[in-house]
């Protein structure tokens, strides 16, 4: 049965990790999944990835907004509705609610703009659950790389907006939060619970 889960969180929420194990995880139960990305997980949208976070030169909010849209639609298209369709399972690490949260709250351009923009780009797909992974700023601090890009530097005053929008943005959205502290294998407990009831037995 087709589905579409949503992974979410800030810069070193290990919502990446939870993605791949939940794909693995449901892969070898013999289902067909598509695990995928934003941005950059289409030919065109590694372009877009590229420009958005390749260098360091100054991006306008806008265009940063419309780089990210434009990646999500090429995303949609090519990606998740055709895996929708054919009645796999689609979990992407990142969607709308990373515009919301980063595009949206961090660089101020407003939740309800980024909210009508996004759905016009997604063109009416819309997740059945997003798992939102909370971490306290220290452990994502932590967990976050070495080399960082564009958007990871951003700076710690930054990072924290956008993890506190986060929490907020999933009160008003219903988006589910779950506690990303702790090993791997705890984290994806929780996150087999949430997807299990959110989805159904399947998971
Ligand atoms: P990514 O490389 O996937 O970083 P992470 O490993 O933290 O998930 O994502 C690149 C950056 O893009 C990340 O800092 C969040 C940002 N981003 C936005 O600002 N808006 C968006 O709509 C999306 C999809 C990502």
């Amino acid at each position: 049965m087709a589905a579409f889960i949503v992974f979410e969180g800030g810069d070193g929420s290990g919502k990446s990790t939870q993605a791949r194990m939940l794909a693995e995880s449901l892969t070898g139960r013999g289902l067909d999944v598509v695990l995928t990305f934003e941005p950059g997980a289409t030919p065109r949208g590694a372009q877009i990835r590229a420009l958005l976070l390749g260098d360091e030169s100054a991006i306008d909010a806008r265009t940063e907004l419309l780089m990210m849209l434009a990646d999500r639609a090429q995303h949609v298209a090519e990606v998740v509705r055709p895996a929708l369709a054919r009645d796999a399972i689609v979990i992407s690490d990142r969607f709308e609610p990373s515009s919301l949260a980063y595009q949206g709250v961090g660089r101020g351009l407003g939740v309800e703009v980024v909210s009508e923009l996004s759905a016009f780009a997604r063109g009416g797909v819309d997740p059945d659950v997003v798992l939102l992974l909370d971490v306290s700023d220290e452990v994502a601090a932590a967990r976050r790389p070495v080399a960082e890009d564009r958007i990871e530097k951003a700076g710690a005053e930054f990072h924290s907006r956008v993890r506190a929008s986060y929490r907020d943005l999933a009160l008003r959205f219903g988006w589910t939060i779950i506690n990303g502290e702790g090993s791997p294998e705890a984290v994806a407990a929780r996150v087999g619970t949430c997807v299990g009831a959110a989805i159904g037995p399947a998971s």
